[in-house]
């Protein structure tokens, strides 16, 4: 069966400081996607952070949303990015202050949050869900500290809607079961809704948005990084390898690629009384 640990450099066993610039790469580049954009957008509407209130951001990564929710919350309300993980949580912070905003990052983790019974009005969860391996707790923790009438952004991938074209299906089919071994819990996405309610949240609100890649442009070290680990685990030949990135440079040439993979959001609100 083989090693069974979440191998995501994202996941909070496996902080490298090495790895920093990597993943704010990755970050900066999911965040200039029209997907993610336009499933911020949408989810900044939903919980509509008002002057004086104060703000939460869970696994803030970079900071890119909590600077977003901070202004919305000024001149006297309160931004808190918590972030685990020290390299991002600088970049986070030598960002905010280059931009002079308020807010301040905490060292904290989703299942235990470094905050008081109710003391929230609004926290925002994105991408985070997928990287826990008991992502139940962190709904009832996102549900312990939200004031009554508090709401809720949480936003997470399915791998399980991973796609790749063109390509010999039975070797696309071993690259996006590839991406699905990564997280350690791929199929968040689906379930956001439901660990929502079961933490005794209302759902106000439910959207999605994929993130796909430019027609034209391969991404490369995601596909090659599958494609090698593939080989290595002689799951797919070398032969089928360099079959599947000819298909995939071939269709790019043309703007014919199809590289997505599909983000759901979920806005609840703790109940009043
Ligand atoms: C894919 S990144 C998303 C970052 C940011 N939310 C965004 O959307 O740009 C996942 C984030 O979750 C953080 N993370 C991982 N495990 C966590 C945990 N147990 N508690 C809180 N954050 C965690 C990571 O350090 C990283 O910042």
């Amino acid at each position: 069966m083989g090693d069974s640990r979440p191998n995501s450099p994202f996941h909070s066993d496996n902080i490298n400081p090495s790895n920093t610039d990597m993943l704010v790469g990755a970050l900066d580049a999911q965040a200039a996607t029209s997907g993610v954009r336009r499933l911020r957008d949408w989810a900044h509407l939903g919980v509509s952070a008002r002057p004086g209130e104060r703000v939460v951001d869970i696994g803030a990564g970079t900071g890119s949303v909590i600077q977003v929710l901070a202004a919305a919350v000024m001149p006297d309300g309160d931004a808190i990015g918590v972030e685990p993980n020290p390299g991002l949580r600088a970049v986070a912070e030598q960002r905010a202050t280059e931009a002079g905003s308020t807010v301040r990052f905490v060292d904290g983790d989703a299942l235990a949050l470094p905050l008081s019974d109710g003391d929230v009005d609004v926290i925002w969860c994105e991408r985070v869900f997928q990287h826990l391996t008991e992502p139940e707790k962190a709904a009832a923790e996102i549900a312990r500290v939200l004031r009554p009438g508090g709401r809720v952004a949480l936003l997470d991938t399915d791998w399980a809607t991973t796609i790749l074209h063109p390509g010999a299906s039975e070797v696309v089919e071993v690259l996006t079961g590839a991406a699905l071994s990564a997280p350690a819990n791929p199929h968040a996405g689906r379930k956001l809704a439901g660990q929502l309610s079961a933490a005794g949240l209302e759902i106000d609100d439910l959207g999605s948005q994929a993130l796909i890649q430019d027609t034209r442009n391969v991404a490369w070290p995601l596909v090659r990084m599958l494609g090698e680990s593939a080989v290595r685990r002689e799951l797919i030949t070398e032969q089928q390898r360099d079959a599947l990135y000819a298909d995939l440079a071939a269709a790019a040439e043309q703007g014919a690629l199809h590289m997505s993979v599909t983000m759901f959001g979920v806005i609840a609100h703790r109940p009043v009384g």
